[in-house]
């Protein structure tokens, strides 16, 4: 949800279609509702809703399909275009979507996406910017606590968001997460990384990440692979080349991504010397059938 223009379809077709930003350029609004249903972890319906954000179809939302709209939702994810002149009606359209969501759907959880980040320059402005919307949006949203996101679909600010939003989607996650960690214990890797195969969104990370922000830095660290994977994946599509796997080695660290389970690809990253690559490929080999 959110106003016409502020880059809700250009998301969708980039996560789950496989456009490129420069792609979305040539979009026309959205007429009234697209629903598209997007296959995700395997047997994950994901349902999505794209509102069109011209005012007559706001309107309409918000009045004769109010029940239609808000009615069992699970996620709604509203984009603020972060160039509106006019923010106040912004917040006002805003508190009235919330408004219905309560009615309809108490129990959904809210994101705030505040969108087009690439049109601030400067990284200090931009943290400013989030900040505004964060404190402003949790003073008007009581029932829901929305989690705010700065995003770009110029770079990987966008999947991180979504990567967030799906985590908590995914029902089974702290089994995934728990067997991941296992996996990478025994062999002997330091960081491994599940990726939704379609979307090339993390779904789960393990690592040895103790020092603090560690955390949050490797996680923009795989937000940027998975921004990379899309790309080259769409140009080898492109040359009509098939994407298979990627396989880097140098002196300090050995990476491998190998398609994992039907709906997933891993990434494993190692460093100890004493690990052959081999043993790495036979290792992920062997775990396949334990997480299919
Ligand atoms: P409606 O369908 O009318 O509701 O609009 P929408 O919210 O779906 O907007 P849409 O995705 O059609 O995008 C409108 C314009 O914004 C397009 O020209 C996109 O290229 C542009 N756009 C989308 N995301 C970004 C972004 O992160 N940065 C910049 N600079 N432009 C963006």
């Amino acid at each position: 949800m959110g106003k016409s223009g502020a880059g809700k379809t250009s998301m969708r077709l980039l996560i789950f279609s496989n456009y490129t930003a420069n792609d979305t350029r040539r979009l026309g609004a959205t007429i009234d509702v697209e629903h598209s249903t997007v296959q995700f972890m395997g047997d994950l319906n994901l349902n999505i809703w794209d509102c069109g954000g011209q005012h007559k179809y706001l309107d309409n939302y918000l009045n004769e399909q109010k029940e239609n709209i808000f009615g069992n939702v699970e996620v709604l994810i509203y984009v603020f275009d972060l160039e509106t002149t006019n923010k106040d009606s912004e917040y006002v359209l805003y508190d009235e979507c919330l408004h219905s969501l309560a009615t309809y759907s108490r129990e959904a959880k809210v994101y705030c996406l505040v969108h087009k980040m690439d049109k601030i320059p400067d990284a200090e402005q931009k943290e400013h910017t989030v900040e505004q919307y964060r404190r402003a949006l949790a003073k008007r949203s009581d029932l829901f606590k929305p989690e705010v996101f700065g995003t770009s679909i110029w770079d990987y600010t966008l999947y991180h968001a979504w990567s967030q939003i799906v985590y908590k989607l995914v029902p089974n996650m702290a089994t995934i997460e728990r067997h991941l960690s296992s996996f990478r214990q025994l062999s002997e890797a330091c960081e491994v990384v599940l990726f939704e195969r379609a979307t090339f969104l993390v779904v789960c990370s393990v690592g040895a990440r103790e020092q603090a922000g560690a955390a949050a830095a490797a996680l923009n660290k795989y937000m940027s692979v998975s921004q990379s994977i899309k790309t080259y994946r769409y140009t080898c599509g492109q040359m009509q080349l098939p994407f298979q796997n990627i396989e880097m080695r140098n002196k300090r660290y050995s990476l491998f991504i190998e398609p994992f389970t039907k709906s997933t690809y891993i990434l494993v990253v190692t460093t100890d010397p004493d690990v052959e690559p081999a043993v790495t490929k036979a290792n992920i080999n062997a775990a396949r059938q334990h997480f299919a």
